[in-house]
């Protein structure tokens, strides 16, 4: 049984994704310190999927504890590396946190990689390195845009020092870099999904809390973009089809078909979707009302940008398949379970 360390496994896409390698029949190593996810993730995992991962609760940051980890589990056959912070404000605010976090983070395990014999690592990064693209549906040949966050440059800056390591020729280490576009909704079981700390700064959450009651309403952050109905365009992505594109990927680097040492792949669904639209889909999908108010452009959103998929969808064999309504309706049965144990 080939053997998956996955980073950040008891987050939101990496608990995902967890549940999609086990179901692809791999076995699966969760590094996690929870510093932005709950161990309940992994008992929700094993209710999903009857196998427990197994759990390390770790600091990517922690060398010497990562050393022992790799040694513990000798022969680890591919890393996906999740483990990040991800929130775009926080990082204008506080720079240094996460360029030791995901910059640190990513350079013990590249480090640690060769001293262990482990030769593959597939890497989360987001369609953010493209900034605003000049054109669209934006494909992997788009170039990268100067980072409009320090997180969006911690993003470009792993990428680059990922290819770095590559060209070095370091242990004939093999990477595949897939760019996430909006990933969104939850697994159908409702046993796992998305937990955002405070207030939700991301639409889909808002969404689904003003819809429970959370919040009085939506602000919609803008309607005066150059855009059919003015607001701002994204491609949202199923987190479960995202999960799959990850099982893909791994697939891919194992089974000895990658033509390049790294090779990169835009994970969206390739359709864009307006924040009005996307209202109306989560109100037709539930039957809710949605209060909501436009307000001022939020800084710096960008207006528009979804991806062309087709490397993705011809080379990994991967295409999007769950649709905005049953992705929302899956967002809205997991704010309705949190809120059960909030009442609790
Ligand atoms: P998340 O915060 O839910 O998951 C990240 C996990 O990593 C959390 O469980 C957290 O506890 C853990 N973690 C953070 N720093 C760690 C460290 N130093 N050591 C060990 N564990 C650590 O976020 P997510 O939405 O699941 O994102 C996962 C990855 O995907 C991140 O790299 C993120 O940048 C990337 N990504 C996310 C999005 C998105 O919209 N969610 C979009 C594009 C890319
Ligand atoms: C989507 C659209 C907002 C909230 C961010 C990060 C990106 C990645 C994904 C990590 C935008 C509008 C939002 C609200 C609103 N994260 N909106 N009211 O900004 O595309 O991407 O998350 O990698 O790096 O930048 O996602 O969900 O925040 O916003 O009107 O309360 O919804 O203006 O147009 P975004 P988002």
């Amino acid at each position: 049984m080939k053997k998956i360390l996955v980073t950040g496994g008891s987050g939101y896409i990496g608990s995902h994704t967890v549940v999609e390698l086990q179901n692809a029949g791999y076995k699966v190593i969760v590094v996690d310190n929870l510093s932005n996810s709950s161990i309940d993730a992994i008992a929700g995992i094993e209710r999903i999927t009857g196998i427990k991962p197994h759990f390390e609760n770790l600091d990517c940051l922690d060398y010497v504890g990562m050393d022992h980890l790799f040694s513990k589990y000798e022969g680890i056959d591919a890393i996906i590396h999740f483990a990040a912070s991800k929130a775009v404000g926080e990082s204008v605010e506080k720079p240094v946190l996460y360029y030791r976090n995901n910059v640190n983070g990513l350079m013990n395990i590249l480090d640690l990689m060769p001293i262990h014999g482990v030769k593959r690592i597939l890497f989360s990064s987001s369609c953010t390195v493209y900034g605003q693209p000049d054109a669209l549906p934006v494909d992997e040949t788009a170039p990268t845009k100067p980072a409009t966050s320090p997180y969006g440059n911690t993003k470009q800056v792993c990428e680059e020092i990922i290819r770095d390591v590559i060209n070095s020729g370091c242990c004939c280490m093999q990477s595949i870099i897939l760019r996430y576009f909006n990933p969104i909704g939850a697994h159908p079981s409702a046993e796992i999904g998305e937990l955002p700390h405070g207030v939700p700064t991301n639409l889909v959450p808002y969404i689904t809390q003003t819809a429970i009651g959370l919040r009085d309403k939506l602000s919609v952050y803008g309607d005066d973009y150059n855009t059919p109905d003015g607001s701002c365009i994204r491609d949202y992505i199923n987190v479960v089809d995202l999960a799959k594109a990850h099982v893909f990927a791994v697939n891919r680097m194992l089974n000895g078909t990658q033509d390049q040492p790294l090779e990169y792949f835009n994970i969206g669904t390739g359709k864009g979707l307006s924040v009005f639209e996307l209202i109306h889909a989560f109100e037709i999908a539930t039957g809710i009302k949605l209060p909501y108010e436009v307000v001022a452009r939020r800084k710096g959103d960008i207006e528009k940008v979804w991806a062309n998929p087709e490397r993705a969808n011809k080379i990994l064999g991967w295409k999007a398949e769950v649709s905005i309504e049953e992705t929302l309706m899956s967002s809205w049965k997991w704010e309705q379970k949190i809120n059960e144990n909030r009442k609790a």
